[in-house]
């Protein structure tokens, strides 16, 4: 699989240069608005003194990064704004590669493309961990996968691509793991408000030193345009000089600044914004959305007889379709004659290669539940 390249791109411009009406549920990029505060804190920023519109910290708006420690129940000092997740988890990895050691990356598979190439572009080996039946990753696999060379296991929670949620005793467990080998657990947090299972479990909650968990605004506020994210580092405080956690938070930030300088000020100010005035209505309403979805999606999939993973989280239903095995070429046949665009199993690997991703940030999903029907009726 070329990792190097994302497929992603791949996919939406077959399905934009089709000769028919095509459903997009390609994109990870949500279809609902903002929060209302988002756009007022946009607006009133708009009018702020010459000073708003310079640097800010690099590591953050200081504000900003208090509303997150709050939020996630972690010190002001353990937290770096970011350009979004995307930014964290490559800060996350990179340091991770250098402090810990031995030089493999473990990804689970099937595992959200941009780990994977990564890993590459930073010149580690990887390990794919296959998921179980269930789409959920088993701890005992990756302890079985973790060896002395394992400096990096990245996970993704609730998970892109399977729509899954990992619980409370699988991210103990899989701390437990990056412990035991001497490694660094990354916890890829991005989808912390889309559970339906009501299961998920921050692998923050351990407390140790050997996990870092990235996250961002680009799905909970619907902005992943803004780029705005954040990483939270393990707690330095008390840590021995010879840790591999312990410079691991001082060498991110130097590194943050010398290749971005700095985040956005307007765009930390208004999710900053949004935090402060949005009820927790606004994340209900969107899930409720979301949930709407699943269901209308998963009914035709029951329909058709095609096999699926349970949804319980994130904004993707992974499905197998007998016959009809997730390639580039079926997704190419799926957009000519459904008009239904996916992405490929095998864009995330080989143990779901089979099996096809839906994304459901479309307010399309009953007109592409019937073409599938009609399509695999
Ligand atoms: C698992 C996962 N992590 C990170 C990202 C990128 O997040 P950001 O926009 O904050 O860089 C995505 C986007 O789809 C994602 O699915």
């Amino acid at each position: 699989m070329d990792y190097e390249t994302p497929q992603f791109f791949r996919v939406i411009q077959y399905a934009t240069e089709a000769d028919r009406d095509v459903v997009d549920m390609v994109s990870g990029s949500p279809d609902w608005d903002p929060p209302a505060a988002l756009r007022e804190g946009l607006r009133e920023y708009a009018d702020a003194p010459p000073a708003a519109n310079q640097y800010p910290p690099s590591v953050g708006l200081a504000e900003l990064r208090t509303e997150i420690a709050q939020r996630r129940g972690v010190d002001r000092d353990q937290v770096l704004v970011t350009n979004g997740a995307g930014e964290a988890n490559h800060l996350a990895m990179a340091g991770g590669l250098e402090a810990f050691p031995g030089e493999e990356v473990l990804l689970v598979d099937p595992t959200y493309p941009y780990y994977a190439g990564r890993a590459n572009f930073l010149g580690a080996e990887t390990t794919a961990v296959p998921v179980a039946a269930d789409g959920h990753v088993d701890p005992a696999a990756v302890r079985e996968a973790a060896s002395a060379d394992t400096a990096v296991i990245v996970v993704n929670t609730p998970n892109n691509p399977m729509g899954v949620t990992y619980g409370e005793g699988a991210m103990a467990d899989l701390v437990a793991v990056a412990e035991d080998h001497d490694a660094l657990l990354v916890s890829d947090e991005v989808y912390d408000h889309f559970d339906y299972s009501g299961r998920f479990a921050s692998a923050l909650a351990t407390g140790s030193a050997h996990r870092l968990v990235t996250n961002s605004f680009s799905k909970s506020l619907a902005i992943t345009g803004w780029r705005v994210g954040y990483a939270v580092f393990p707690d330095g405080e008390g840590l021995a000089e010879a840790h591999p956690a312990a410079g691991l938070h001082d060498r991110a930030r130097t590194r943050h600044m010398l290749t971005t300088v700095t985040g956005s000020r307007p765009a930390q100010a208004g999710v900053l914004h949004a935090l402060r005035n949005t009820g927790p209505e606004y994340f209900e309403r969107v899930r409720r959305r979301m949930d709407e979805r699943v269901t209308v999606l998963t009914g035709a999939l029951e329909d058709v007889g095609a096999e699926y993973t349970e949804p319980e989280g994130a904004f993707y239903v992974m499905a197998r379709f007998d016959g009809f095995p997730g390639t580039f070429e079926h997704v190419e046949t799926l957009v000519d004659e459904a008009g239904v665009a996916g992405m490929p199993g095998e864009a995330f690997g080989e143990a779901r290669a089979d099996w096809l991703r839906f994304s459901l940030t479309t307010d399309r999903v009953d007109a592409a539940a019937d073409r599938l029907r009609a399509f695999f009726g």
